[in-house]
């Protein structure tokens, strides 16, 4: 069985099935098209379905010609899990957001197994790739198709976990490029998953189990958390001290070992560093272990925007916001992308709107954006727009936006990203700097 799949792989004729086609599931089943495979793209969102099959992408990294070469030749997509009848591998991508009490939910992954479960025939290869704690595909996974089949793993059926680890936004790292970690349930499922992984990555990272890979993922993740919780810490200081953190960092990196640059910001945002080390910390408590860097960075990091908050009362000489006009220019969570997911810019706004002040912003990503029962607009930043503002305040450092102009057009510029740094005027005041 498992001899007969590696051929089916290597001759291109095993069927594909890809579950959930979001920032990380898209790229993937797009990659796979090129590589040969026929693909089925299965998600619940019935607009993202209708997207596909118009030849249209809502992922800003992959462009509308990307889905309509494939779609109906190589990417068959749609919202019928019956599919999966004919599927020789199965690779689920569905979102792990936390709950209400910021713990892990994973009734995503629950969901989509259900329906692997229901479908799948003997000789399949399961990869789960979504982030999650360490002991969800056995958990979640093997242990459920186990039940529900009647199928024993590595025999009837093969399993694997491999996080995906793309940058949104990454102009050159992407799905085949970025190295890829892979854990089997056993060794014929990890030579399975090898085998299928070769056929469209360059470099493959194999580790002894599913458990292993899944705590590399977050293993990385947390190491951003921290480090950006540290450096904006270090931020926070610098502005009591009247040091310039941006230059200290960028000076500390001239050290060509030991050191490595992370960047201030407003917070951390997108589905990712905000969310997975708390998968993490969740999964070290239920075994008595309490990871005190995950809390501590999550916590500096979720209290920044209300330190850039606060540091623009304090620069406006406000007692309160009630009659002050902000402009924040950049909305998504990190720039060059239209992913809104989890944004400290959309935090902050959030406070201003709440404390009373005029709020406007500017995102060319973002054209629209509901919050607190509001619909707002994206408004252009002209010189009109920039002059009415007492501040304006640049919280995602998109590459496409005019800095000079701005600055040259505000009263005062907060500039929460360093993005202003070769502007020449005197209005720019830089968070740390
Ligand atoms: N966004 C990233 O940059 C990134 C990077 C690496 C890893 N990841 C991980 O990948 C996973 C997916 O994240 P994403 O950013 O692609 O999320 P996303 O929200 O962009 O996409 C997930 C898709 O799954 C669909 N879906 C939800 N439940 C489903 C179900 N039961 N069956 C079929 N489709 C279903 C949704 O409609 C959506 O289109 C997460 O675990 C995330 O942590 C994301």
């Amino acid at each position: 069985m498992h001899v007969m799949l590696k051929s089916r792989i290597e001759s291109r004729q095993a069927m594909a099935a890809v579950i959930g086609l979001g920032y990380a599931g898209l790229p993937l089943a797009l990659e796979m098209c090129n590589s040969d495979f026929d693909v089925y793209g299965i998600d619940t969102s019935k607009d993202r379905i209708s997207s596909l099959n118009k030849g249209k992408s809502y992922v800003s990294d992959i462009k509308d010609v990307q889905i309509a070469e494939v779609i109906n030749r190589k990417l068959f997509a749609g919202n019928d899990f019956s599919v999966l009848k004919n599927a020789d591998i199965i690779i689920i991508c569905v979102p792990t957001p936390l709950d209400k009490v910021k713990e892990p939910d994973v009734s995503y992954i629950k969901s989509a197994v259900a329906q692997v479960a229901k479908y799948i025939r003997k000789g399949t290869l399961v990869v789960l790739e979504s982030t999650t704690y360490p002991g969800t595909t056995e958990e979640l996974v093997t242990s459920v198709i186990e039940s529900k089949k009647g199928m024993q793993v590595g025999k009837d059926f093969f399993v694997c976990y491999s996080p995906e680890r793309v940058d949104p936004g990454n102009k050159y790292f992407n799905v085949k490029n970025t190295p890829r970690i892979i854990g089997g349930s056993t060794q014929k499922c990890l030579e399975l998953g090898i085998v299928l992984y070769d056929t469209f990555i360059k470099r493959l990272v194999p580790v002894s189990s599913t458990r292993v890979a899944e705590m590399v993922k977050l293993l990385e993740n947390t190491f951003r958390s921290v480090n950006i919780a540290l450096i904006n810490e270090m931020t926070q200081m610098s502005d009591s001290m009247g040091i310039n953190i941006w230059e200290a960092v960028d000076a500390a990196s001239s050290k060509p070992f030991g050191f490595m640059p992370f960047y201030p910001g407003p917070g951390t945002g997108g589905h990712c560093i905000p969310l997975d080390p708390i998968y993490l910390s969740w999964k070290g408590k239920t075994c008595n272990y309490f990871n005190r860097f995950i809390e501590l960075a999550d916590d500096i990091n979720s209290n920044m925007p209300g330190y850039v908050f606060k540091q623009i009362k304090r620069i406006l000489s406000k007692k309160d916001y009630s009659d002050a006009r902000i402009f924040i220019i950049g909305i998504a969570y990190k720039k060059d992308v239209d992913d809104l997911r989890e944004s400290p810019a959309l935090r902050l706004l959030g406070l201003f709107m709440e404390s009373g002040a005029g709020v406007k912003y500017y995102d060319p990503y973002i054209p629209t954006l509901s919050i607190g029962g509001y619909e707002l607009h994206s408004c252009e930043p002209d010189s009109k727009n920039l002059h009415e503002s007492d501040i304006v305040v640049i919280a995602t450092d998109h590459t496409c936006i005019d800095y000079q102009f701005i600055a040259d057009n505000s009263k005062v510029v907060y500039d929460t990203r360093n993005a202003a740094k070769n502007c020449r005027t005197d209005n720019v005041i830089l968070m740390g700097g």
